[in-house]
């Protein structure tokens, strides 16, 4: 295996969003030309919260035909639901046993999800990034994709790798790298563009959906916050314009700066139609396909059930060489 692996996941929480779409699974369909790509949808990190059974199912469905329709390939890529490969639950035992209660204290994830979820501080939301260093170090993953809120995490990924590594072995796991995109990795929210934009915003005007109707989008683009010196430029303190500038910049392939340099002496107005035409051609092709393959069960059980098997493969061979090193009885 001369190319180098990638694996990155994304909860099938809230909806997909375009800045997940410009932040992540954009730069994943281009890092399948290069690497051997592993992509989950990562169910089982999402019952640390509660969960509506059917709803969760439905949405789970729902991002896989998403990734598919974005482009993830999987005759390129490993595309699988996190939960039908169970070495991920197994490791993340053993892993367990190899972390720190302080280090996951530490976690500022944990301590902002145990606090708006008073009621429900359950141990899998503690011990959640061991369960993502699971998903990482069970494919020996060279590089992982992911946002500035998950460098916490995998810092802790590391930590365990290496760690493990001196007790039973430098070659047990390849310690993994972040990998961030060179561009367009921060979109904001369009009410608020200090913050990020997220799925789980209660405004839908914050975030554009990627299945979003253009009229939808257009209209969310016209309300996004600017700011009242009417000048297009991107520039320091310009939250709202430079926002706008950066989701213009990432959909038509070019920087922020020259995207400004372009609308030079036009009014917010224009700027906001072409970012909404924009933005609407760039998702027109994906909400098409999405159409198409969300109907087809047949496929889509298709993609899934072959991505858990070849997941399940590779995941196999790291569970085995972790047991033994840990001293469990051979399997015979
Ligand atoms: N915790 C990540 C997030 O919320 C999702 C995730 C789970 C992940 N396992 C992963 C990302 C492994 C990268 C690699 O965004």
């Amino acid at each position: 295996m001369d190319k180098k692996m990638i694996f990155s996941g994304v909860q099938p929480s809230g909806c997909v969003t375009l800045g997940n779409y410009i932040g992540a699974l954009k730069n994943w369909v281009k890092l399948q030309e290069e690497y051997h790509c592993m992509y989950s949808v990562v169910d089982l990190h999402s019952i640390t919260v509660r969960q509506d059974p059917e709803a969760l199912r439905e949405r789970c469905l729902s991002f896989l035909a998403l990734y598919l329709a974005c482009g993830i390939d999987p005759e390129k890529s490993i595309l699988f639901f996190q939960s039908h490969v169970t070495q991920h639950a197994e490791l993340s035992w053993l892993l367990s046993c190899h972390t720190y209660m302080g280090e996951l204290s530490r976690m500022t994830q944990f301590k902002d999800k145990s606090a708006k979820h008073e009621d429900n501080i359950n141990a899998g939301l503690f011990t959640y990034p061991v369960l993502m260093a699971a998903d990482i170090l069970l494919y020996q993953t060279d590089l992982v994709p992911v946002g500035a809120d998950q460098t916490q995490h995998l810092e802790l990924a590391r930590d365990i790798a290496i760690r493990m590594n001196h007790t039973y072995g430098e070659d047990t796991f390849v310690v993994p790298e972040g990998y961030y995109a060179p561009v367009g990795a921060r979109i904001m929210s369009l009410q608020d563009p200090t913050s990020k934009m997220s799925k789980s915003d209660p405004n839908p005007n914050g975030y554009i959906w990627v299945l979003d109707a253009p009229e939808v989008i257009a209209k969310k683009i016209k309300r996004a916050v600017t700011d009242s010196d009417g000048v297009i430029a991107y520039q320091e303190g310009k939250h709202g314009v430079n926002n706008l500038l950066s989701i213009y910049g990432a959909v038509t392939g070019q920087t922020p700066q020259k995207a400004a340099e372009g609308f030079a002496g036009q009014g917010y107005g224009a700027l906001k139609t072409q970012v909404a035409e924009a933005v609407i051609e760039e998702l027109r092709p994906v909400r098409e396909k999405y159409a198409q393959i969300i109907a087809d069960k047949e496929y889509l059980t298709k993609v899934y059930k072959d991505g858990a098997e070849k997941a399940s493969a590779l995941a196999e061979k790291t569970l085995e060489k972790i047991q033994n090193r840990l001293g469990f009885v051979k399997r015979g």
